[in-house]
């Protein structure tokens, strides 16, 4: 059986608010946490297969130029060492994150430093590391690379697609009553996944199995096609635990198709698996920004115009560019508005997706700069953001399908005591340390991505839920059973989840916080085509049906569901969709972040003291799971806030902190105790279980709130990410 949803219409049926079984919004441990902390879950490096050769990828020492010969007899006597590889296909990078669009990188030209030219594969991983280190090549270099998106000479492209202006800016600009234009930067920044990027490759004649860590099995199958010329049908890609991902494996990265290529020349399987070193440098990037904002406001403060133009990189003709003013189009009212961007085309690492982007970083220096406008125009900055949020999308005008954006800001001023707040920055000391509070909003676009998933309520009253989903520790092995368990009235351990395989029905991956809505939405469809066929025999409407504990009651009887299947079992795919509501009305998650910091008046050194986030992002399928994925938002916002910065050298190009030694990212010392809140919110028109994104919310603007603190707590302003000593002393 198959059934499928197209969300054309807001469904108001809310199915899982009434249901029997309990399991939805339950805070439930991770099923796959155990396994995880046991070192008994198979990454993906870790599959025990028989007779693999090691690859290890070599990398051009320069930004720019051209590989002219190498010399592949310099290894290939070296005993153990299999082949040298320089397939041109390796040289290429898989575009990130899109479906059957060819690679487009250069062949025998290398446009950043550390780009992949070739492949030794030896017996061992060790020999096979020598090796690499050792293969001596030709090459020439250009005498310059560029590397400075902000440089004189640097190529920078403006896309129409990109621009966009309503009203008069200059005008309303120059009639403000109250006014900000100042420029914010953020650095780059790296996923830094725990479990690097790696891959193992094995043919059977023309069929391709790669073991590897990605987040969008669908994508990736017909990327890895694409980049080795063959149809789909023949790759499949097992990805069963994936160590986080942070958009680093939403795409395949070089590792996947170089395994590939070898393991078909070698006859034999391959194993790739990147250092850490070559994760920074061949995987990709957050874009830096230059973000330029100019608000103005009337006399109550109300914004009369808003302009957010930025100025982002990537490599030539790569096509992703970070969509900076993605939630500046909607978060604020504003009757003139100017949302720009320019793309710098750099000899630097690919770059795309990396922890909500987008908002990560435009959210945020939006939330610097609504700060200096409260500060500008005397007013609170909760309540700047209050009297500022539109009724309506603002250049739309389509309603907003759900939002408790007032609710986030007003509760979560309340739970911090922002009213202790002193508004005139560096009033409250203890000893050397400066105290001070900020708080910035929180908004993130909501998307349902097209996902089937297959659910099987066996004849012993056990149910099976298959799909390509993958978990990234998100928790996906988790929901997806919540939600089979709970439609069809079964308890936990009697459900089996089966991820990460492209054999199985292709979701939409996990990317862009649509994960748990859009294949936790197909499990939904396919459970309720089960429901309409347990429906069908006991002569009842699905409102009439309640499945509880593997009964089924319709009618006041009560049915063993055992007994009611004799022998049978049922299945149904469910397929999901978007439709108009994605288009009908605007669809976002909201939130507001809070912030208290201690700042050392001799140091500079900045602690983040306490943090609450409160958000909505409607049904919460699991308390616990929702949590999690606010924390780890909340501290990439102290990451990003504090540390985090990718540093190429201006000479060559080259990533200075490739490594997270040198990479800072917070670690336990760094994060103090953190509060979240999720508010109680549905929304009909984002999913048929009333669910939105709630991924990547938690880091959209938290950094924000931060750095205000800092203002709060020292009159200084940070306006270039991240905020290091230096810059506060
Ligand atoms: Mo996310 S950065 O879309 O995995």
């Amino acid at each position: 059986m198959s059934a499928k949803m197209t969300m054309d219409q807001p469904d108001t049926r809310r199915r899982l608010d009434d249901m029997a079984q309990g399991l939805i919004g339950k805070p439930l441990d991770r099923a796959d946490g155990p396994l995880k902390v046991s070192g008994s879950a198979t990454y993906s490096h870790e599959w025990p297969i028989d007779n693999q050769a090691y690859g290890v990828l070599v990398r051009a020492p320069f930004a720019k130029g051209t590989v002219q010969s190498i010399d592949k007899q310099s290894v290939l006597s070296m005993e153990g060492v299999l082949a040298v590889i320089n397939d041109e296909r390796l040289l290429r990078n898989p575009a990130q994150g899109t479906a059957n669009e060819a690679p487009v990188q250069g062949v025998k030209d290398v446009v950043y430093l550390g780009q992949p030219i070739a492949l030794v594969v030896a017996e061992t991983f060790e020999c096979a590391r020598h090796a690499a280190q050792s293969l001596s090549f030709e090459y020439e270099a250009a005498d310059s690379v560029a590397i400075d998106p902000e440089a004189t000479d640097a190529q920078l492209e403006k896309p129409d697609d990109k621009q966009f202006e309503q009203g008069d800016v200059d005008q309303a600009m120059q009639h403000a009553v109250f006014s900000v234009d100042q420029i914010y930067r953020t650095p780059g920044h790296n996923s830094a996944a725990m479990e690097p990027h790696c891959a193992i490759a094995q043919w059977q004649d023309e069929n391709l199995t790669l073991y590897g860590s990605y987040q969008m099995l669908k994508y990736n199958r017909n990327e890895l096609a694409d980049s080795l010329g063959i149809d789909a049908e023949r790759v499949r890609i097992v990805s069963k635990y994936v160590g986080g991902g942070f958009g680093s494996k939403l795409g395949i990265a070089p590792e996947a198709v170089a395994a590939a290529i070898a393991a078909k020349q070698l006859q034999r399987p391959v194993s790739v698996t990147l250092s850490r070193q070559q994760v920074f440098e061949v995987v990709m990037r957050r874009s830096e920004t230059r973000q330029h904002f100019q608000l103005a406001a009337d006399k109550s403060g109300v914004l009369t115009s808003l302009s957010h133009v930025s100025l982002v990189s990537n490599l030539p003709d790569e096509t992703f560019a970070e969509p900076v003013g993605q939630a500046t189009h909607f978060i604020y009212g504003g009757k003139n508005r100017r949302i720009g961007l320019q793309i710098a085309r750099l000899n630097k690492t690919c770059a795309g997706s990396v922890r909500a982007p987008g908002e990560a970083v435009g959210v945020t220096a939006l939330e610097n700069a609504m700060d200096e406008l409260a500060e500008a125009a005397g007013i609170d900055p909760v309540e700047l953001r209050l009297i500022n949020i539109p009724d309506n999308d603002p250049e739309q005008d389509i309603p907003f399908s759900s939002m408790k954006f007032r609710e986030a800001l007003k509760l979560g001023a309340e739970r911090f005591n922002w009213n202790q707040r002193q508004s005139k920055p560096g009033q409250v000391r203890e000893g050397e340390w400066l105290i001070g509070m900020g708080m910035a909003s929180a908004a993130r676009v909501n998307m349902l991505m097209e996902s089937e998933a297959k659910v099987t309520l066996a004849a012993d009253g056990s149910i099976t839920v298959e799909t390509d989903m993958t978990d990234i520790g998100t928790g996906s092995y988790t929901i997806l059973a919540q939600i089979a368990g709970e439609m069809l009235g079964i308890p936990m351990s009697r459900i089996a989840t089966h991820l990460g395989d492209t054999d199985l029905p292709a979701s939409a991956g996990s990317g862009g916080s649509w994960g748990a809505s859009s294949c936790g939405s197909a499990v939904y469809v396919a459970c309720e085509d089960i429901r309409s066929q347990i429906c069908k025999k006991l002569n009842c409407q699905n409102d009439e049906l309640t499945l509880k504990d593997g009964h089924a009651i319709a009618r006041n009887k009560r049915y063993d569901l055992v007994e009611l299947l004799d022998g049978e079992s049922l299945q149904a795919v469910g397929h999901i969709e978007p439709g108009d509501t994605s288009k009908d009305v605007r669809q976002a998650t909201f939130g507001a972040h809070f912030a208290e910091v201690a700042v050392n008046s001799i140091t500079g050194e900045t602690r983040v003291r306490r943090m609450l986030g409160v958000y909505s992002a409607g049904r919460i399928l699991n308390e616990k799971t929702a949590h999690s994925q606010c924390y780890g938002g909340m501290i990439f916002g102290i990451g990003m806030a504090l540390t985090e910065e990718l540093m190429h050298d201006p000479r060559d190009g080259h990533i200075v902190n490739r490594d997270l030694g040198e990479y800072h990212v917070p670690v336990n010392l760094d994060v103090p105790q953190l509060d979240v809140v999720l508010l109680d919110e549905r929304d009909d028109h984002a999913s048929p279980i009333q669910s939105k994104g709630i991924g990547e919310l938690g880091i959209c603007g938290a950094a924000a709130a931060i750095v205000n603190a800092i203002y709060n707590a020292s009159g200084v302003r940070v306006r270039n990410y991240p905020a290091t000593l230096d810059k506060i002393l």
